[in-house]
């Protein structure tokens, strides 16, 4: 058994989850607490209350023995006495939950139809980095306070591979996605009691990648996701969810590390479509030609044919007249068929 896998079935859990309006954090929230035990909690937070209501609508109607509890709420800047709130009146330590959890899933793109070069706004960093960094870092420390040390407890932060590679015209998004990855490798390093997962959902079709895709600057990172979109291999939240699943259930990694569960049979479905797409040209033109060459063979192979059997007709022939014409000389020659090689070599 993998020393970091985590059941969640019949498990009685406190659950926080930011950005469950919409998305991927909204498809995070219904699956996750899909087989909580009775008496879980799961708070749900967002600016869209309408948004929140959907989500604590389907996760009642998956299972209905959690409590939903969903709070409106700008995580631009969050006082820490509004996050000391929404954990104190949801969070019942008396209840001995089997796993606290919480899904920093909150994200946003922020201006990406500029280069990072063109940055100069404080106000506009300060912004997005309040949101996208230290909102989470925030309520990570507050919710830390309030759980009892014995708790199992589990932090998933929603990275991305932009914490990694500069993608053009994401300078907003690649710096915030580093700098927050980087903080809660540090929460894994310094506190081993901790089980912290940075997962990376891959490319999802959400509200994130049609704007992605409708506003960045560089046409290469536009042009990618809509490669992604027409080629049928960008996701959906429902896969990338249950490959988040997976990758919990199964615990094979180590505290803090950047995972983004491939599946074999997945990425070589993913890789032979972007093959398939990449040489839907060139693949019919060889298929074209493959067939006339062989198609020519052929037809060269039966003329070959067509002219060996005449040969041995002819031959034949030729012996039919011999024996008619036999003489006592030959009486004792054996009659020698003409063999395969022979006629080839004479054509
Ligand atoms: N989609 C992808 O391809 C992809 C790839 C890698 C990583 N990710 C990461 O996955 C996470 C979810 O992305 P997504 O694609 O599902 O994005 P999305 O569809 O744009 O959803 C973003 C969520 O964050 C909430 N949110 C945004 N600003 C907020 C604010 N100021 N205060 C409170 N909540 C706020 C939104 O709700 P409200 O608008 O109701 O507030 C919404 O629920 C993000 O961290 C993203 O970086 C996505």
């Amino acid at each position: 058994m993998a020393k970091n896998q985590i059941d969640l079935n019949n498990k009685l859990v406190y659950l926080i989850i930011t950005g469950a309006s919409r998305g991927i954090g909204k498809e995070l929230a219904i699956e996750t607490s899909k087989n909580f035990k009775t008496g879980s909690t799961v708070v749900l937070l967002a600016r869209s209350k309408e948004g929140l209501e959907n989500t604590k609508k389907v996760i009642n109607e998956t299972n209905k023995n959690v409590e939903v509890i969903i709070k409106s709420i700008d995580l631009t800047k969050p006082s820490v006495e509004e996050l000391d709130e929404i954990i104190n009146n949801s969070f019942d330590a008396s209840k001995n939950y089997d796993l606290t959890m919480i899904i920093h899933n909150v994200g946003t793109l922020g201006d990406i139809s500029k280069w990072s070069n063109d940055m100069n706004d404080y106000n506009e960093l300060e912004q997005y980095f309040s949101t996208n960094v230290f909102a989470p870092v925030i309520l990570n420390n507050r919710l830390l306070k309030v759980i009892p040390k014995s708790m199992k407890t589990f932090i998933v932060n929603i990275t991305s591979k932009a914490a990694l590679h500069a993608f053009k015209s994401f300078g907003f998004y690649c710096m915030g996605k580093a700098a927050r990855e980087m903080y809660f490798k540090m929460i894994a390093e310094e506190f081993k009691d901790l089980l912290v997962l940075n997962y990376s959902p891959g490319p999802v079709e959400s509200d994130m990648t049609v704007y992605a895709q409708n506003a960045s600057i560089s046409e290469e990172t536009s042009g990618m996701f809509k490669q992604l979109r027409n080629e049928g291999t960008i996701l959906t939240t429902a896969m990338t969810t249950k490959r988040f699943l997976e990758v919990v259930a199964a615990g094979k990694y180590n505290s803090g590390d950047h995972m983004l569960k491939s599946s074999n049979f997945h990425q070589s479905f993913l890789f032979l479509t972007k093959l398939a797409y990449k040489n839907r040209i060139t693949i019919p033109v060889f298929v074209c030609v493959a067939f006339l060459v062989c198609n020519f063979r052929w037809e060269i192979e039966i003329s070959i044919q067509t002219e060996r059997l005449q040969v041995q007709a002819n031959n034949s022939d030729q012996e039919d007249i011999d024996l008619t014409d036999d003489d006592s000389d030959n009486s004792d020659d054996e009659y020698e068929p003409v063999s395969t090689d022979d006629e080839l070599t004479d054509i």
